[in-house]
């Protein structure tokens, strides 16, 4: 293939990416998102194989690591369940790390090509940079790895001086930058790569065992921001344009995500750019949310929420990770479709961090074939809770934890809440007194209106189903 040829190529996937990044903005053009990324990815892979850049004796290699790895994430993705999902993600983005810092390494050593001058300077500092972002992301996303799958406490490591040793480690990173771009040999430029990686790699760890629970899905999507920028490096090493354009593609909509979930969390955009974040935690470290409400909680029964839901004119779901790990969402939508033929108005809220990643609420209900229509975003339909006869939890908790308005000294504090309780009933379906992911307890359970319904979700529902069909 002729590097014109290449070239259209290149382009044409960019543009298919584009076109799937506009698709997957709206569960409706999702599917079609989807299918435009894989085509821009295929054209990419044959542009670059074909291209006048691989010599034939370097095929079979690509060759070999695209089935090694289409084996492996074949496997990964039958194997892995909704809900390990997000985890799965941050050790995709931890390998986007590493590729960059062994591409670095590779073109540091690399001497088939000579710079000289400013064009070497650019070249080096790219190295630099690529592997500094890489290191950061790998270490980062394996230790948010390790606290998405409960490998690692979601309690935050709160060193003394954080912010200071910070500081330091960048400090030292400026000056071995310096050192390495005056260094005259590979050998020579060596050392200060290899202390700048190790700082970095410290760096990254630090940055996300810092975090607390109720904080991880901002790193979650500053993770996935970083992964582009370091994708994005890595084609500037290889002087790849699609490389630079998809990693700033990814890089620029993960930090886009960052800035809604920062929203939804009500946190500082740019304190958490400065990894000034997680400011909430340490109360939860110290455990000041042991301080549990008073008052009792008052349990319900699966017939008792069939009658009362049976009752209503409006009804309000809110799903929670509960849903997922129960996979109750298909039940869900048999009750939701059983009311509406009654004549009963269902609608659901979705918080913007339910669950364990972005719109992971939205997948599950569509994957039920929910109706579009009816599943609102938290600001829609937040002021409809008072209207609301009946609000049904199904395994949520932080999300609707009132705390987060009431109590200024909760690690959730600030952080905008489904108003649930303003409805006649809100039923909690759970199967403990158990906090949520936050690890807060949750004044909504001992309200006088709140009834809870102790259970797997997914046993519950049936019941309630069943109760409903009687
Ligand atoms: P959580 O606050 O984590 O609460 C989930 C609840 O589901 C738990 O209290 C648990 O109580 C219940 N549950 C678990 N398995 C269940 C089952 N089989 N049947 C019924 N209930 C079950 O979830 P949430 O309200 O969705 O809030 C999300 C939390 O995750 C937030 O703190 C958010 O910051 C954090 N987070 C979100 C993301 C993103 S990007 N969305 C990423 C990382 C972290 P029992 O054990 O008593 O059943």
């Amino acid at each position: 293939m002729s590097a014109s040829l290449s070239t259209v190529a290149y382009i044409g996937a960019t543009i298919l990416f584009i076109l799937s990044l506009g698709g997957l903005s709206n569960p409706e053009t999702a599917r079609r998102g989807n299918l435009f990324g894989m085509i821009g990815m295929g054209l990419a892979v044959l542009a670059t194989i074909l291209g006048p850049r691989v010599t034939a004796a370097g095929v079979p290699w690509i060759v070999g690591a695209l089935v090694v790895g289409g084996a492996i994430g074949l496997y990964a993705a039958r194997k892995v369940q909704m809900t390990q999902m997000p985890e799965l993600v941050a050790l995709m983005h931890s390998l986007v790390g590493l590729a960059a810092c062994l591409v670095g390494f590779a073109s540091y050593v690399d001497t088939s090509v000579q710079y000289t001058g400013a064009e070497k300077a650019i070249h080096e500092m790219e190295i630099y940079i690529g592997i500094l972002i890489g290191a950061v992301t790998f270490s980062g996303s394996i230790v948010a790895f390790g606290k998405l799958s409960g490998k690692i406490g979601g309690k935050p490591l709160l060193l003394p001086a954080r912010h200071w040793i910070n500081l330091l480690g960048l400090l030292v990173v400026i000056w071995f930058g310096r050192q390495f771009l005056q260094a005259h040999s590979v050998s020579e430029g060596m050392t200060p790569l290899l202390v700048m990686t190790v700082i970095a790699l410290l760096f990254g760890i630090h940055m996300v065992a810092a975090i607390g629970g109720a904080d991880m899905p901002v790193v979650v999507s500053m993770l996935n921001s970083y992964s582009g920028w370091a994708a994005a490096a890595t084609g500037f090493m290889l002087s790849n344009d699609l490389l630079i354009v998809t990693g700033a593609l990814v890089g620029s909509s993960g930090a886009i995500l960052s800035y809604i979930m920062c929203r939804a969390m009500n946190r500082n955009f740019f304190s958490v750019i400065a990894g000034g974040f997680g400011g909430g935690a340490p109360a939860a470290a110290k455990g000041d949310a042991a301080a549990q409400p008073a008052g009792e909680v008052v349990p319900i029964s699966a017939a008792e929420t069939a009658e009362l839901l049976r009752d209503s004119r409006s009804v309000i779901i809110v799903p929670g990770y509960g849903m997922a790990v129960a996979q109750a969402q298909h039940t869900v939508y048999e009750i939701t479709k059983l009311l509406r033929d009654k004549g009963v108005n269902v609608r659901f809220a979705i918080h913007p961090v339910a669950g364990r990643m972005p719109g992971h609420m939205n997948v599950l209900l569509a994957e039920a074939k929910v109706p579009y229509d009816i599943v609102m975003e938290m600001d829609e339909i937040n002021a409809d809770f008072p209207d609301a006869d009946v609000t049904m939890v199904i395994g949520a908790n932080d999300i609707v934890n009132p705390a987060a308005q009431d109590d200024p000294g909760s690690p959730i504090a600030g952080m905008p809440v489904l108003e649930v309780w303003k409805a006649k009933t809100s039923i909690v379906m759970k199967r403990s007194m158990a906090s949520g992911y936050a690890g807060v307890d949750n004044p909504l359970f001992y309200k006088e209106n709140n009834r809870m319904l102790f259970g797997d979700a997914k046993k519950m529902l049936d019941e309630v189903l069943t109760a409903l069909k009687a």
